[in-house]
């Protein structure tokens, strides 16, 4: 605890999102056990006043005393301003009094965050300890003037939790870390392919059996948890408790089910709402999916749909409602007897019309029960959709901000290649590539209304951005979620938030660095952060640190530094960098990844090599793609993958190596591996002898009785998932 008092006495105005404008002052404000707090309309500063006092008091003990009277001086205040806009806030600190005015919740609320950001990083520590509670610490607030409000009314985040699920506890976590950085809309996407999440009465499979993966279920195996049961959804008093928890904290929640695509755990779970196929399997969907998309002229099925929103537009107070509309495979629709005729009687030459029909009645369901209707881009391509009902929510390409405001929509801009956090940082770290590989600066370089062309009235249609976290990747390690999201959705909050003049990508990073990474850590978020740099040169490792005052640990037997291992203090002289690791660390508990130091020599070798085998590939991704010596390209199959398949990689020379490795599964991401397998090998491309090594996590590593001419995997039975991802061997040099 001493630490901490000696901690608390320190304080710099580091805030995130940077506020419209700030003058600092000079002394400071004490608060103390005791200090007088005062209220002047308990109706809508409660919350705020409720969170400020239930951060204090666990972390410091702090705890103030509620007063009816306005009082004399040594107070802080909560009063009214009613010329103040929608959530906006003045925060006044001087040596005799804390105010914060507010004309509504919101407003009370963000004066509330960013006085805990006035106060030292460990106010977010959110553990009661009763054995080191010190009663009576004093804080001492910097003097300070601040005036604020947010740039945009919608400043979200969206959580895929069909691909994984979280817990009724993270999803609060989620939304609290949300709500520190001023971020006002949760967006839950609820339904996709792989589970159906949210109970509905009337329905009751699509949880018994559409929130389950696995052996005997309807849905297979998928993102990891191989072999096991795997699922769960939110029971109707859940998602009531989570709704609320968000409201305390000025966060609306908009729910999604994604439709009509999308939807395998709906079909597994009712086949009924299937198209009637002329074809057994039809085209895949994007994640190479079959037979996902709702029969959208089977009357049933709107019956039922209706049924679905009544309950849930019960539980969710958000004027909007998201029903996804993105990646249909609208050729289901063109192999269905019903959908075709359909088609034909409505005379509709394009199947797109079919999905905007679908849209059209979806968006009749909501409007009877007073709602919005927010949809991904893609609705907006089979036809005119009502301008006052519709949501576009643009996630494809920046384009599609003007093409939508042009076309009068109002847009929440969500664009993959800036704002999908599930998509990796670096090369190297987990994560997902197909938008784009993005770091921290690029999520703090967008703005949304800096669309090429777009004038000054679709600038107005612009109702605000939100991060995106879709789950394929996020099953481990157990931290990833936040791995991906902090600390780039402190730059998203930024754009939300600040004026786009305050915006400064230098003062920024000073404010994350110096201050916010402090706070993330109290809040007991797992963030990312950056890797060091290893380098051997002239016979030494140079090592160096994005963020110079984290520290560098190192190791030298091919094992991963933790925080036990040997500090990084100086240039290290070796003859044998291959078998050195580096990793940075924030106060020994958060880890970088591990890197190899890079050598001025490759490490492996990249022979000639041809890949043959019999297996389904995608087209995509032809089998030359694991001959080409780039560790970030790979091979996707399809599974299940049983014995009497192989692949075989055969060099134009045979070689000599120290050890060959074999690793299957998305590179840097070990998901989608193969479970068993063995390996040969051949010294002339005829005659194969079993690799002495056992398969394990998806690959081996084994060590050639002389020279290698090709060298086969040979798959067994027990593989049972859809899709497999298959890697370049790794070669070593002799
Ligand atoms: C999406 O990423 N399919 C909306
Ligand atoms: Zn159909």
């Amino acid at each position: 605890m001493n630490t901490l008092i000696a901690l608390l006495m320190t304080s710099l105005i580091h805030l995130i999102p940077a506020p419209v404008e700030m003058i600092p002052g000079k002394g400071s404000f004490i608060l103390q056990n005791g200090t007088a707090l005062y209220i002047q309309d308990p109706s809508k500063a409660k919350d705020a006043v409720s969170f400020l006092t239930s951060t204090l008091e666990p972390s410091t003990g702090i705890v103030p005393a509620v007063v009816k009277q306005y009082p004399a001086a040594g107070a802080v205040l909560f009063v009214c301003n009613d010329s103040l806009p929608a959530e906006g806030y003045t925060l006044t600190v001087t040596k005799d009094l804390i105010e914060i005015a507010a004309n509504d919740p919101a407003g009370y609320f963000y004066g509330v965050q960013t006085l805990l950001q006035l106060l030292p990083p460990e106010v977010y520590r959110p553990v009661y300890q009763p054995d080191q509670y010190t009663p009576a610490l004093e804080l001492q607030v910097p003097c300070v003037r601040i005036r604020d409000y947010p740039r945009f009314s919608h400043r979200g985040m969206m959580l895929d939790v069909s691909r994984q699920f979280f817990t009724v506890d993270y999803v609060m976590r989620f939304i609290d870390w949300m709500a520190k950085h001023k971020l006002n809309r949760f967006h839950w996407h609820l339904a996709d392919d792989n589970g159906w999440r949210i109970e509905i009465k009337k329905y009751p499979y699509l949880t018994k059996k559409g929130a389950w993966r696995g052996p005997g279920e309807v849905l297979p195996t998928m993102y990891g948890h191989a072999g096991e049961r795997y699922g769960g959804y939110y029971t109707q008093e859940d998602i009531r408790r989570i709704v609320a928890y968000a409201s305390a904290r000025q966060v609306e929640i908009i729910p999604e089910i994604d439709l009509p695509g999308h939807s395998a755990a709906a079909i597994g779970s009712y086949p009924d709402i299937l198209c009637d196929l002329t074809t057994e399997k039809g085209e895949l969907s994007a994640q190479g999916m079959s037979n996902n998309v709702w029969c959208a002229s089977y009357e049933k099925n709107y019956k039922m749909l209706e049924d679905i929103i009544r309950e849930m537009v019960q539980l969710f107070p958000s004027q909007y409602f998201h029903i996804g509309g993105d990646e249909v495979v609208t050729s289901q629709w063109t192999n269905c007897t019903r959908c075709t005729a359909f088609m034909h009687e409505h005379n509709m030459k394009d199947p797109m019309e079919m999905q905007f029909y679908f849209v059209q009645r979806m968006q009749q369901i909501l409007n009877k029960f007073g709602k919005t209707l927010v949809g991904w881009d893609e609705i907006m391509e089979g036809g005119e959709l009502d301008r006052e009902k519709t949501v576009i929510l643009a996630w494809r390409r920046a384009a599609n901000i003007k093409e939508a405001t042009s076309a009068g929509y109002k847009v929440i801009v969500q664009p993959a290649q800036y704002y999908y956090l599930d998509m990796k940082h670096t090369l190297a770290e987990r994560g997902m590539t197909w938008a784009a590989i993005f770091d921290i600066d690029k999520v703090y370089s967008f703005d949304p209304v800096e669309t090429p062309g777009l004038t000054a009235d679709e600038a107005s249609k612009v109702l605000g951005i939100q991060g995106g976290l879709w789950a394929e990747l996020l099953n481990m390690p157990p931290r990833i979620a936040e791995y991906q999201t902090y600390p780039r959705l402190c730059a998203l909050a930024e754009t939300a938030w600040s004026p786009k003049e305050n915006k400064n990508w230098e003062d920024f990073k000073t404010r994350l660095s110096e201050t916010h990474f402090d706070r993330l850590y109290h809040m007991g978020i797992r963030f990312r952060i950056p890797p060091p740099l290893a380098d051997y040169v002239n016979g030494y490792i140079c090592a160096q640190n994005e963020y110079p005052w984290m520290v560098i640990r190192y190791t030298c037997d091919g094992t991963d530094p933790d925080s036990r291992s040997p500090l990084y203090t100086g240039p290290i002289s070796t003859k044998t960098p291959e078998s050195y690791r580096f990793a940075s660390f924030f106060r020994d508990d958060i880890r970088s990844i591990v890197r190899e130091a890079n050598l001025p020599y490759e490490r492996y070798q990249k022979p000639i090599t041809h890949v043959t085998g019999n297996i389904n590939i995608h087209p995509r991704t032809p089998l030359s793609l694991l001959g080409d010596n780039n560790r970030s390209t790979y091979v996707r199959c399809f599974g299940p993958l049983k014995e009497g398949q192989s692949l075989l990689y055969t060099f134009e020379e045979p070689l000599k190596t120290k050890g060959i490795t074999i690793q299957t599964g998305l590179p840097y991401a070990e998901i989608n591996i193969v479970d068993f397998a063995y390996v040969e090998y051949s010294p002339d491309g005829t005659s194969f002898k079993k690799a002495d090594c056992p398969w394990k996590d998806g690959g081996c590593r084994f060590v050639p009785e002389g020279p290698v001419k090709a060298v086969r995997i040979v798959f067994e039975n027990g593989n049972q998932i859809p899709t497999y991802f298959l890697q370049d061997l790794l070669i070593e040099n002799q």
